[in-house]
């Protein structure tokens, strides 16, 4: 069987979710079900970054004990991601004992190696994202995102990251899917262009003391980007004896979903990491866009309003929230968040598009057949053509999903349920019914056929809602792809049922802030 590691990246605990983290674990969550519906065997993990600075800064703000203060505020991304219905396989955190154990044999083993070394260092340092900068980087005191950067001059161990930039550039130029979009593979390679410095992997205690004790001097700890990238590899076994096979299956199947904001230490610091350590790189990264405010601006807690996952949610329910996030930005691009685009792409395409097919077929097949899916004895070509077109569905969704373009795999399904509609316009078994109880059957037929498929190929957008739907029409096996891929398993007979609308529409409430 095929498999595959997903990955988000771990979020700061400094900060309470927003829309942003909502977005990278939701399409994540997304795509791994639907890998797994194509037949995949895929595990998804996800987790929180909790040394560094920043967290302890805020600790000392509150005068919290840092650990207390971890565990306390995990627990927020934890109920957000059950709220959102995020199927992951494992949580990790970087105050685990596993993964501390993991940074800290990596680090001896490269300093072993003599990929670390000590000196003397003058920097200009950016507190808020824990990167050195060189003077050409900076204007103003300002970093390139921005914020106040200091000088600073210690004895700090370093990485020799250097030594393989040009291993690197050829890495990527031979694997051209190994970074993705393309866009961001060529901001990469044209980053490289540059001489890649080495990579200051310490903070003396006295400064930072809220990190990974380096191995070899008890007065470091460890820099906490070095720290959090090896999250991937102690997840899933990384240099834990016992867990060797875990590690051989699923490591060099790693997929890593980021923001485009954290490109350079995925794609530059990370597999620089992996050859040095002598373990092969993941399969890929795929750095997706930004939600943007109505100005454009991030949503950001930093820097404009930002949304919280379960405001919106709260509004239009978790599945309808999935669809919008999934469907209304193609992954790798920016696009922007509102209300007002929730709310539009819900009722357009949930509440009429689908809610309206279904509401259509399911009344009259209550009026007229007693609640149960007619029996149809022949074919006609528009409905044979309506067929076509939905089984043809599965195969188009899965093209799209192995391009890692859900939003385009949702518009695969939305077409079919527009011709659906289309057909039965066309039809009208609300008037036939009256008339010729044989045609409309056929009509009513396709129409629950087009849910079905619909139903199946939408599961990893809206697991609960499409479970719903796959049940009102009286479908109760498991989603399965081969299902999609077939028209006409449907059986007469069984039991179709009316219910409230499944998606409401929704008023678009000028004042709500969203
Ligand atoms: N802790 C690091 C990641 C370490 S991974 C080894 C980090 N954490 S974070 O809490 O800042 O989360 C960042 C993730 O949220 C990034 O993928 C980022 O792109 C995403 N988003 C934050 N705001 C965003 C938007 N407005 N829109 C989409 N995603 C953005 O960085």
């Amino acid at each position: 069987m095929n498999r595959i590691y997903f990955t988000t990246p771990i979020y700061y605990v400094n900060d309470t979710p927003h829309i942003g983290h909502a977005y990278t674990t939701v399409v994540t969550d997304i795509l791994s079900r639907y890998f797994k519906l194509i037949g995949y065997e895929s595990y998804f993990l996800t987790g929180t970054d909790e040394h560094g600075q920043k967290v302890q800064n805020k600790a000392k703000e509150l005068d919290r004990d840092p650990q207390e203060y971890v565990n306390e505020m995990v627990i927020r991304f934890q109920e957000v991601w059950k709220e959102l219905n995020i199927d992951y396989d494992q949580f990790i955190r970087t105050t685990d004992a596993f993964h501390v154990k993991g940074v800290q044999s990596a680090l001896q083993a490269l300093f072993d190696k003599g990929e670390i070394y000590a000196t003397e260092y003058e920097g200009l340092y950016c507190v808020s994202e824990e990167i050195f900068y060189t003077s050409k980087d900076v204007t103003d005191g300002k970093c390139p995102q921005g914020h106040a950067v200091q000088s600073i001059s210690e004895k700090n161990y370093f990485f020799k990251m250097s030594k393989y930039q040009t291993q690197l550039i050829a890495y990527i130029e031979a694997h051209p899917d190994f970074i993705r979009p393309d866009f961001r593979r060529n901001e990469v390679l044209g980053f490289l262009k540059k001489p890649l410095e080495d990579l200051c992997i310490s903070r003396p205690k006295t400064r930072l003391s809220w990190g990974i004790e380096l191995p070899f001097d008890s007065e470091y700890v460890t820099y906490v980007w070095f720290d959090a990238l090896l999250n991937y590899a102690t997840a899933v076994g990384y240099s834990n004896g016992t867990r060797q096979d875990e590690f051989k299956k699923r490591w060099p199947h790693a997929c890593h979903i980021i923001g485009k904001d954290i490109l350079n230490t995925h794609a530059v610091y990370w597999p620089c990491m992996l050859m040095a350590l002598g373990l092969p790189l993941p399969q890929m990264i795929f750095a997706h866009g930004w939600w943007l405010t109505a100005s454009n601006e991030k949503m950001s807690k930093s820097k404009g309003p930002v949304v919280k996952p379960l405001d919106m949610k709260n509004i239009v329910g978790t599945d309808p929230l999935r669809y919008f996030l999934a469907r209304d930005i193609y992954l790798g691009n920016d696009a922007q968040f509102s209300q007002d685009l929730v709310i539009t792409r819900v009722n357009s395409e949930l509440a009429n598009n689908l809610g309206n097919l279904l509401s259509r077929s399911s009344n009259l097949i209550e009026k007229f057949y007693g609640g149960e899916v007619p029996n149809v004895k022949e074919s006609s070509p528009d409905t044979v053509q309506l067929a076509k077109v939905a089984s043809s569905c599965a195969q188009k969704v899965k093209q799209e999903v192995l391009k890692f373009s859900p939003n385009t795999a949702i518009g695969h399904v939305v077409d079919l349920l527009t011709e659906a509609n289309r057909y039965l316009e066309v039809r009208a078994p609300w008037k036939s019914a009256k008339t010729n109880l044989t045609e409309a059957a056929e009509s009513l037929y396709a129409a629950m056929e087009c849910l079905r498929i619909a139903a199946i190929l939408l599961h990893p957008v809206m697991p609960t809602k499409m479970t719903e739907l796959l049940s009102r029409l009286g479908w109760h096996k498991t989603p399965a792809f081969e299902d999609a891929l077939h028209w006409g398993l449907l059986e007469a007979g069984a039991k179709v049922v009316k219910g409230d609308p499944l998606f409401p529409r929704y008023e678009i409430k000028a004042d709500s802030g969203l």
